[in-house]
Formats: C-alpha cells, sequence, structure tokens
C-alpha cells in the first residue's frame, strides 16, 4: 500500500535520481571528514578533531534523512560503497597526511561543488508538484552554506 502524493511516477524518477547523487556525496564527504578527524595535526588539534566531528555527525543526519525521503517517494535506497563512488560527485581523499590548511581547502572545494549542485537540483525539482522535497533541499542547501561559511573563515 502507497500513499499519493501526487507526484508522477516520472518526476518521481527523475527526483529519487538527485537524490541518490546527494546521499552518495554525503556519504563519501562523511568518510572524507572522518579521515580529517582522526588524522589531523595541528597546533590547535583539538578545535579541529571537534570540529570535523561536528561536521561528520550533521552528515550523518543529513543521509539518514536523504535516504529516509527517497523511500517517501516509494524507492529503495541506494546502500553500497560501490554505488555511492559511482553516484558521487565529490571525490574520495585518499591521503592521510594533509596539512589541516589543505583540508579545509577541500572541504571549501566540496562545499562550493555541494551548492552548485543543489542550486540546479531544486531548480528541477521546483518544476515538479514535490514541494516537500523542494524546500528539504533548500534546508540542506542553507546547512551547506553555513558551513561554507565556517570553512572559508578558518584563515590562519
Ligand atoms: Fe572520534
Amino acid at each position: 500500500m502507497t500513499y499519493n502524493n501526487k507526484i508522477t511516477s516520472s518526476d518521481k524518477k527523475q527526483i529519487v535520481s538527485l537524490l541518490e547523487q546527494i546521499l552518495a556525496s554525503e556519504v563519501v564527504s562523511s568518510m572524507k571528514i572522518r579521515n580529517f578527524h582522526w588524522n589531523v595535526e595541528s597546533h590547535n588539534f583539538s578545535e579541529m578533531h571537534s570540529f570535523f566531528e561536528e561536521l561528520y555527525t550533521e552528515t550523518a543526519e543529513n543521509i539518514d534523512e536523504i535516504a529516509e525521503r527517497i523511500r517517501m517517494l516509494w524507492h529503495k535506497t541506494v546502500s553500497t560503497y560501490g554505488e555511492y563512488l559511482e553516484l558521487s560527485f565529490l571525490s574520495e581523499e585518499a591521503r592521510r597526511d594533509l596539512q589541516v590548511a589543505e583540508m579545509v581547502q577541500s572541504l571549501t572545494q566540496d562545499k562550493e561543488i555541494t551548492i552548485a549542485f543543489f542550486r540546479t537540483a531544486i531548480d528541477k525539482v521546483s518544476e515538479t508538484n514535490d514541494v516537500w522535497t523542494e524546500d528539504f533541499l533548500i534546508a540542506l542547501m542553507q546547512k551547506h552554506e553555513k558551513n561554507l561559511w565556517i570553512l572559508s573563515s578558518m584563515k590562519d
């Protein structure tokens, strides 16, 4: 039994495809942030270690909400690392020895890429009936923009 949310199945397919790319990118980003949380070495270690923890905690909440929105559109949620790596618009970070400034720079770039993707995605979703997803993506983008401001303010 599925409830009728008045969104056509072709619109749902398109929206789910956008949500899957966002979900995959959040997962890839989450692992990168954990890498930084674990491997950072800096005079302000404690501050950066905690900052990265806050970021991946927020990312974990985002991941769950995005996946559940996909379910509310009655699609099954992608759930393997192989699929995430294929769908993600962000890249993994294999290096473990980045300087803290490089970590901040890397996450700043990821936020810029993410926000650009969100702008396009929100435009596309706004052409459908799915106000729920549109509103959700706007709220998520606001979180990303706030983090972009924080990261951009981390200057020596
Ligand atoms: Fe930890």
